[in-house]
């Protein structure tokens, strides 16, 4: 028997989440690392006086910390939205369910991202669809997701690197940009564009920032590939063409640090950095760089499908690794951080210098109240 469109939406949120808790799925390159922050061995101020909290988008996280977009749609990814849920709600911080294209066709789906809210009923949660879903969705479609989780924001994924490499992907890339302005003007919650592993050039952002969109999350290269997500599953579907492609596509993508500084560059709304940001330190790295929050997603799919216990510990670790860092650099707020000087070396370095980004400047700079 033939199996429904519909169904096999369904059917893909559990082979993502098998493959990203099972396989090894990152990049091979990743460029946080390329990044040093330099160490202060005389820091000259108490750990305890330490303050993460941010606001973004109007709503007070107690850390510059959202756990991305990751799930929902099938009965089984319940749980995962809900340990989440619970976690965030816990420690103050926002979380994005996985795209809402599924809940729509099928409403039974909807309580899958319905418990999100149901279990952070004051966090920030953001709603997910993708753009190319734009074009087909009524109004009262994009009601009905935000409504589903009395959305805070909604998320808008550009994915085309993760369409190309699926036999049943959504090629057609026309049009997009006016569907996010049609969608920027159709609801009166903040819009924010985000990538899904493959980064957002200063040319894309360029052209982003003439529509009203309220934050970007670039989501750059670094992280989970979805190019190999996809050369898994077409593997096992015995589709070697797709897998091969899989594999020459593994390492596309623009790296997270440079996307960041691309951005930062000639955007003026808050950015959230993510793709690859694997511990406390890369947060501190990310917000160095330009972002207001960090975003994590596939090191949140194991401790999520066990318990909200064990994604608490793993987010306690991301918190406690930010203020470690701080407390190395001299850092008593984050926006500090944008201060302190920043090495970086090898293919980053050659890329950030070729796009005419400074990177000496990066390293010389200079703390406003060094020293205090
Ligand atoms: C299992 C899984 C499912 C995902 N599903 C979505 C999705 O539905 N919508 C979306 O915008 N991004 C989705 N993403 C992409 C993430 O939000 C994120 O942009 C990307 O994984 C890079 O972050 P990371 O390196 O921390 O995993 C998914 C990621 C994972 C691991």
């Amino acid at each position: 028997m033939h199996e429904q469109p519909d169904e096999r939406i369904s059917r893909r949120k559990i082979e993502h989440l098998e493959i990203c808790l099972n396989d090894q799925v990152d990049s091979s390159y990743k460029a946080l690392d390329d990044m040093v922050l330099i160490h202060d061995a005389l820091p000259e101020i108490d750990k305890d006086d330490i303050t993460i909290d941010k606001k973004f988008l109007s709503h007070d996280f107690k850390a510059p910390i959202i756990v991305n977009s990751i799930t929902g749609g099938h009965p089984e990814t319940e749980i995962v939205n809900k340990n989440i849920a619970r976690a965030i709600e816990l420690l103050g911080l926002g979380m994005s369910v996985g795209s809402q294209r599924s809940a729509i066709k099928d409403p039974s789906m909807e309580r899958t991202f319905k418990i999100a809210r149901k279990e952070a009923p004051t966090a920030f949660i953001s709603s997910n669809i993708g753009v190319q879903q734009l074009k087909e969705l009524t109004k009262t479609d994009i009601e009905q997701i935000i409504d589903m989780i009395d959305a805070d924001a909604i998320f808008v994924h550009l994915n085309f690197l993760q369409e190309s490499i699926q036999s049943e992907g959504n090629k057609n890339a026309e049009g997009c940009l006016d569907e996010i302005e049609k969608l920027c003007d159709m609801v009166n919650i903040p819009v924010i564009v985000k990538e899904t592993g493959a980064g957002i050039s200063r040319e894309t952002c360029e052209r982003l920032k003439d529509t009203k969109i309220s934050a970007i999350d670039v989501e750059g290269s670094g992280g989970t590939s979805f190019s190999a997500v996809e050369y898994y599953r077409a593997k096992k579907e015995g589709n070697t063409i797709l897998a091969d492609l899989g594999k020459d596509f593994w390492n596309w993508g623009i790296p997270t640090p440079i996307s960041l500084l691309e951005c930062h560059d000639i955007i003026n709304i808050p950015i959230i950095g993510g793709g690859g940001v694997r511990n406390g330190i890369d947060v501190a790295k990310v917000i160095a760089l330009g972002a207001d929050i960090a975003a994590i997603a596939r090191p949140v799919v194991k401790p999520a499908l066990k318990s909200d216990k064990e994604v608490l510990a793993l987010l306690e670790r991301y918190i406690e690794g930010l203020k470690i860092t701080m407390f190395l650099t001299a850092c008593r707020r984050l926006d500090e951080l944008r201060e302190i000087p920043i090495v970086i070396t090898g293919y980053l370095n050659e890329y950030l210098t070729l796009r005419g980004i400074d990177v000496r400047k990066l390293a010389q700079r200079k703390r406003s109240r060094y020293g205090h």
